[in-house]
């Protein structure tokens, strides 16, 4: 099994491009099928997703614009996310279909906010699709529309997804060894 090391941590190959491209490739089949007469606004949460939304907009078919968030969010104590944004919405979200485009839902945190800004914002419909999803460690109540890999509670790298901001560029995706 091929394994590589960043920084301190070492990483064993789980998940290796080809199966990436079939996941990639099913999402957007999915999303040419359900949304075709939406003319929705894409909206890619950086940094992670930046892989994801490039590979996968090469394969929708139907008309769509793109724009880019970038959040910090931090968890309380009290486990309710707080967020800051970095990068904000700068388009009209009002009466537009949304689709909110995420590399990995691991608390679901992230999405959760993102959400409700856009439902403040007034959008017509959001439809969040994932690449990657951790069931085990969900916890917010969020609809998933679409969910590429659903994989074990493990951290990992590479397609986009970083350690310490390493990694991001590697075409496979990796665990980390315990
Ligand atoms: P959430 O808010 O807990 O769902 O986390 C979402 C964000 O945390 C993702 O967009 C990623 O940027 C990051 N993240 C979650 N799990 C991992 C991982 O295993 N490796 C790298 N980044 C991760
Ligand atoms: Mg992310």
């Amino acid at each position: 099994m091929k394994r590589i090391k960043l920084l301190d941590k070492e990483f064993a190959l789980s998940i290796p491009a080809s199966d990436i491209k079939k996941a990639v490739w099913t999402v957007a089949q999915k999303l040419n099928h359900d949304l075709k007469d939406a003319d929705p606004l894409i909206v890619c949460i950086l940094n992670g997703s930046f892989m994801f939304a490039a590979d996968l907009m090469k394969l929708i078919e139907f008309p769509c614009q793109v724009s880019f968030v970038k959040l910090a969010s931090y968890e309380g104590t009290a486990s309710t996310g707080t967020v800051k944004e970095l990068i904000g919405f700068n388009e009209t979200i009002e009466g537009r279909t949304i689709i909110l485009l995420e590399d990995i839902i691991d608390s679901g945190i992230t999405v959760s906010i993102c959400v409700d800004m856009l439902a403040q914002m007034k959008a017509k419909e959001v439809v969040v699709a994932t690449l990657l999803f951790k069931p085990e460690a969900l916890r917010k109540n969020i609809k998933i529309d679409y969910a590429g890999i659903e994989i074990p509670n493990d951290f990992i790298v590479g397609y986009g997804l970083d350690y310490n901001g390493y990694g991001r560029n590697l075409p496979d995706i990796y665990s980390v060894i315990q």
